[in-house]
């Protein structure tokens, strides 16, 4: 090739001998272009990838502005390539040639030219030999999974970036509390905790049992309460604790299971591992631990140094505003618990509590109560096992059974008969809220309902008053005066039906206290404060 250049060059010179040496030396720098020349042949190129041109003829082309060209057709199954020198500045079949400046011929696609149609051109010696198919359809795809992908992309590291600077703030901020000495109240607490859901390993403590070998920190205090498979302590989780640290726990309560009772921790552990069971209303749970050492089994959750709502209706009489805040959280926390979907609208599996009595409830700091003891829960999800069914149905304290219950004749195949259940228990803790307000008139001593029985009733008796006499906690005529109460002990009627489908559902009372709420409005509650000590021991009902 270098030798047919050379002699271009030559016969150039020669035959412009008379030409000024600048002229020359122009020339020289644009030497003639040795391009394929093969006009049109039939081709075995198919049009992708790569390939050579079936061509051996090679021209040197007769204008300084030539470029090498190729061009590729297919009509019906017949492949053509035409190789040829042009120039640069001309149309060639109407086209203009806009990659003539490449080193390598890449082929572009051209639309209406009669047939499927490709064309480069190219300024290197013999470059339209070798021709590239630049796949136009590979270009496309790969240029709209970019413009799809980047703002995905760009949208996820600003929603990461966001998510992370706000968790830091807000441990910041917990921390600062703390040195400041400021009380990390429970509701504080519960919005970091929330925060830190599924975000990280440490979060595992939030509805989980504690999968890291190591256990917390843990210094037991004093015993608070005493249920039929438990006690309950309160705790102070030492410094330098992942959950004292950053979720701003540091007292706590410790419900611990002997290694007997280890189906009851498991049903409760698994209960509280829902993430969907967070509710405001609902004991707020920690971790799960095992501790192998002292042969025990422990949940970990918050304290509410209040205690448990018996325990506060034997010490203090209500007025209105505190009832109304007990007796709407309280059916607010059935209503979660039963209900099938959480606060955001996503499914979640109802729960029933089948326990459901004063002892298993928390008054928290704000006078709201929380279900606690979920020790008999029931989930109820459509994959109830015969056994689980089978084994449901007469299961909670005597006292508190719904006549269904107590004669054992539970529909165990509508799910909503627990949640019946649980409703008809509930009629009698708001019973025994009333009992204890300052609204009704004068308020005697705190009694359980059905309290003419015996301390511990057993299922017989509570057989005969709840359905040989069709009995029920009384409700005085002086309960009606108020007409808040009033409202109420209409609910409660509703609520302890002997037909478990005539009861309101939680969710009904909830609303109709929120019916309610204006009443609150009208009293002043400037003095129930104070008159609540913080701090109440409580001993469960066995
Ligand atoms: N008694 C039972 N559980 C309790 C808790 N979490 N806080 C205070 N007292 C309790």
């Amino acid at each position: 090739m270098e030798l047919l250049r050379f002699s271009a060059f030559w016969c150039g010179a020669i035959l412009f001998g008379s030409i000024q040496l600048e002229e020359a030396e122009a020339y020289i720098m644009r030497l003639p272009r040795l391009c394929k020349f093969c006009d049109i042949r039939a081709t075995s190129c198919t049009g992708k990838g790569s390939c050579k041109v079936e061509c051996e003829i090679t021209s040197i082309c007769p204008n300084n502005e030539d470029v090498c060209v190729s061009i590729w057709r297919r009509k019906d199954d017949n492949f053509t390539f035409d190789t040829v020198c042009h120039n640069r500045s001309q149309k060639l079949y109407g086209l203009v040639l806009e990659d003539y400046n490449n080193s390598k011929c890449e082929m572009k696609e051209r639309k209406g030219m009669g047939s499927e149609f490709f064309i480069c051109s190219c300024s290197e010696d013999e470059c339209n030999e070798h021709i590239f198919f630049n796949s136009n359809m590979d270009s496309q795809v790969v240029a709209v999974i970019l413009v799809s992908l980047v703002p995905l992309l760009v949208m996820a590291v600003v929603v990461i970036t966001s998510f992370y600077c706000f968790r830091v703030y807000r441990q910041r901020q917990a921390r600062s509390r703390r040195k400041r000495g400021l009380p990390m109240d429970f509701s504080d607490a519960h919005a970091i905790m929330i925060d830190d859901e599924g975000s990280d390993s440490s979060s595992t403590h939030a509805n989980n049992l504690n999968h890291n070998t190591e256990l917390l920190p843990i210094e037991l205090d004093v015993l608070v309460g005493k249920g039929r498979f438990a006690e309950v302590y309160k705790a102070k989780l030492k410094q330098g604790s992942s959950v004292s640290e950053e979720q701003g726990f540091e007292t706590v309560a410790i419900k611990i299971f002997q290694y007997e009772e280890y189906a009851s921790w498991k049903n409760e552990k698994e209960i509280f591992s829902d993430a969907d069971l967070r509710h405001d209303n609902v004991l707020h749970f920690l971790t799960a631990e095992e501790r192998k050492v002292q042969r025990q089994f422990w949940l970990i959750t918050a304290y509410h140094p209040r205690g448990n709502l018996q325990e506060f209706l034997i010490h203090h009489i209500v007025d209105w505003p505190d009832l109304w805040l007990l007796g709407s959280s309280l059916a607010l926390g059935v209503a979660h618990l039963h209900s099938d979907h959480s606060p955001g609208g996503r499914y979640k599996v109802p729960i029933a509590h089948r326990d459901i009595k004063s002892s298993n409830i928390l008054v928290k700091s704000d006078l709201t109560c929380c279900l606690c003891d979920f020790g008999l829960a029931l989930r109820l999800d459509n994959a109830l096992s015969v056994d689980e069914l089978a084994n449901s149905g007469q299961v909670g304290t005597a006292r508190y059974m719904a006549p269904e219950v107590l004669e054992s004749r539970i529909n165990l195949e509508n799910i909503e008969s627990f949640k019946q259940a649980d409703v008809y228990s509930m009629a009698l803790v708001l019973w025994e809220i009333i009992s204890r307000c300052n609204a009704i008139g004068e308020v005697k001593e705190y009694e359980p309902p059905f309290g003419n029985l015996r301390e511990h009733p057993c299922v017989e008796s509570m057989k005969d008053s709840v359905l040989r006499d069709r009995g029920r906690p009384e409700i005085p005529d002086s309960w009606i005066n108020h007409p808040g109460i009033q409202m109420v002990c209409a609910s409660i009627d509703e609520c302890w039906d002997h037909d478990p489908e005539a009861r309101l559902t939680a969710q009904c009372v909830a609303e109709r206290f929120d019916d309610m709420e204006y009443l609150d409005k009208l009293s002043d509650r400037s003095d129930s404060e104070e008159k609540i000590p913080e701090e109440i021991l409580m001993v469960d009902e066995k």
